[in-house]
């Protein structure tokens, strides 16, 4: 089926309106397979059809539906995996040491899809029980897409997606059978908790968070929607907290806001005034009488 390229133009629009997400010429081939099943479930003949019904306003439910359809979700359970080794190895040492008094850790997915990165992090916790007794444990996943967020808060996987990123002992373990395929047991769903937000808007309530992960959301922002996600992102991070990107993502030259933790390649602090990363590298050297 042949989009014409003004059909293009406006769901590229409507996806950058609603989302900053850039649909570049290298993914426009994806268009088509992409609203495939929406036409077919709403009995929608062409894409250009569907744009005249987008274009008269009389479906504003559709619209959303369409931008749902064209961003790009895909995920899995501890996807790349050494970002969440550093976290165990690195990140989550440091906070029980530094949170030790409020025994409380705020953690914040933006862009979380269908929630495996979610239930990735609250299986950190859950498989060491004894460390985290008695501490209060809040894993926020968010997304734009509100399809995701319902399929993220009901945790509930296929045979295919749970056995993606997980070992046979971890699914059985933290996943029970239900109709669906399989679902998150009791203690993976008590920490998180799932919301709608566009990451290019305030940061969602409480804020203050002590790691915040956006990985592989970024990557077709203009550049100036990234340096505003950025600062959102910044802005929701507590003092002393990290952020975490996905892999080949970086906030050198995008922002002022956040740079390189040195101590742990792949995290990312706030600057702040006096720059915390330089007074930690300039710890450092003290430390080692450099
Ligand atoms: C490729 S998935 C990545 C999921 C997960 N973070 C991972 O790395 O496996 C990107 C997700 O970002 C979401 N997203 C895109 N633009 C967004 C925005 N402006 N605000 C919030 N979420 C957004 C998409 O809906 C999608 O679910």
């Amino acid at each position: 089926m042949q989009i014409s390229d003004s059909s293009t133009r406006i769901l590229a629009g409507l996806l950058e309106a609603r989302t900053g997400q850039q649909l570049t010429m290298s993914r426009r081939w994806r268009i088509e397979t992409a609203l495939s099943s929406l036409l077919r479930e709403r009995a929608i003949g062409t894409i250009d059809e569907l744009i005249t019904i987008l274009v008269m306003g009389k479906e504003p439910s559709l619209s959303q539906m369409v931008v749902e359809a064209l961003l790009n979700n895909e995920t899995y359970f501890f996807r790349d995996r050494a970002p969440f080794d550093l976290l165990q190895r690195h990140a989550l040492p440091e906070l029980a040491v530094r949170r030790a008094k409020s025994k409380r850790i705020r953690i914040w997915s933006a862009g979380c899809s269908t929630g495996q990165e979610v239930y990735s992090l609250a299986m950190l916790f859950a498989e060491d029980p004894d460390k985290w007794r008695g501490w209060t444990i809040d894993i926020l996943g968010t997304d734009v897409s509100t399809s995701c967020v319902e399929r993220a808060r009901a945790g509930a996987y296929s045979q295919f997606e749970v056995q993606r990123g997980l070992g046979i002992n971890q699914m059985i373990k933290w996943f029970e059978e239900c109709a669906d395929g399989w679902r998150a047991v009791e203690p993976l769903r008590k920490p998180v908790r799932f919301q709608v937000h566009n990451i290019l808007e305030q940061p969602p309530h409480p804020g203050d968070f002590d790691i915040v992960l956006c990985r592989n959301v970024l990557l077709y922002l203009s550049p100036e929607k990234k340096a505003l996600a950025f600062e959102r992102l910044a802005a929701g991070m507590a003092e002393d907290g990290w952020l975490m990107l996905g892999a080949g993502e970086t906030v050198i030259g995008q922002t002022s806001k956040l740079g390189a933790d040195i101590g742990a390649r792949g995290l990312y602090r706030l600057t702040g005034d006096g720059s915390r990363i330089e007074k930690r590298q300039a710890d450092r050297r003290t430390a080692s009488g450099a």
